[in-house]
């Protein structure tokens, strides 16, 4: 079974979602967890208390990823809480999905600014101390649409592949400090993100994933918690699809 306990984790979009899944569970296999997040502060604190009940540390940061300097104040605060960051999950992410012709500029930035410069911002944060200690795990949160590309999604596409070429580059950058690296490339999960996108949409994904339903998020969390652990040493600079056989490469 996967140990974490001594361990301590970061994960930003925490509050809700698959990020909230993935706190619960690397608090349920040990973990202390601080989390980072944007969204409404009664939703962090009901996360804080989750985690709380399964008997672990819980420390709720509300900051942007979008902000360099909030991003190293994040690390300094999860340092602080528990003396080390040894896993960083860089989950938050956003979609503003409109067709190239249409898209407003700053949809295209915004998208690429979380979902990018946010995960960047974080490692960029984080490989100090790990490098310090020897040790880390960092997992990022790609998706099948960087993968495979999506109509309306060229921004959240492209954050996504850029995400790809992120967690390889970083990989074989920190491999020799006991460093590793990896993305997780979710199918279509149930989440407030996905939950409006238009049911002739959802029935498509659904016929064309082989296992033939959705994802949850503890699929997901399975997943993050896997790479996370002592158990995946010896895998780095991977994309591991939780997709029900969507994407094949
Ligand atoms: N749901 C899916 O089907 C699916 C599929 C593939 C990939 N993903 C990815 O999984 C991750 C989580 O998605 P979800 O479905 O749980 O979404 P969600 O919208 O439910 O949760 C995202 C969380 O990130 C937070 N967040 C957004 N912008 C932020 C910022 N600038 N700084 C800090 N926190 C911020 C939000 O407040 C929210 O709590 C995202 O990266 C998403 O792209 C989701």
């Amino acid at each position: 079974m996967i140990d974490l306990s001594g361990k301590s984790a970061l994960v930003t979009g925490g509050a809700r979602g698959i990020g909230k899944a993935i706190c619960l569970k690397l608090a349920a296999q040990g973990a202390d967890i601080a989390f980072v997040d944007v969204g409404r502060a009664e939703v962090a604190e009901a996360t804080v208390a989750e985690i709380q009940a399964l008997g672990r540390k819980a420390v709720y940061i509300p900051a942007d990823v979008t902000d360099p300097e909030a991003c190293v104040k994040a690390v300094a605060t999860a340092v602080e809480a528990f003396g080390k960051v040894d896993i960083l999950v860089n989950n938050a992410g956003i979609t503003r999905d409109d067709l190239i012709m249409r898209m407003p500029i700053d949809d295209w930035k915004k998208v690429l600014e979380v979902n990018l410069f946010g995960a960047f911002y974080m490692i960029k944060a984080v490989v100090r101390p790990m490098l310090k200690a020897h040790s880390g795990r960092i997992v990022n949160m790609s998706s099948v649409s960087g993968q495979a590309g999506q109509m309306g999604q060229a921004n959240y596409s492209s954050s996504k592949a850029g995400l790809i070429g992120l967690t390889k580059a970083t990989a074989r950058e920190v491999a020799s400090r006991g460093i590793t690296c990896n993305a997780v490339a979710p199918g279509f999960i149930v989440t407030e993100l996905t939950k409006d996108l238009p049911e002739a949409l959802q029935d498509q994904i659904k016929t064309a994933t082989p296992l033939g339903h959705f994802g949850t998020v503890d699929d997901i969390a399975n997943a993050v918690t896997f790479l996370a652990s002592d158990e995946a040493a010896y895998i780095t600079g991977q994309v591991l699809a939780v997709d029900g056989g969507l994407v094949m490469m």
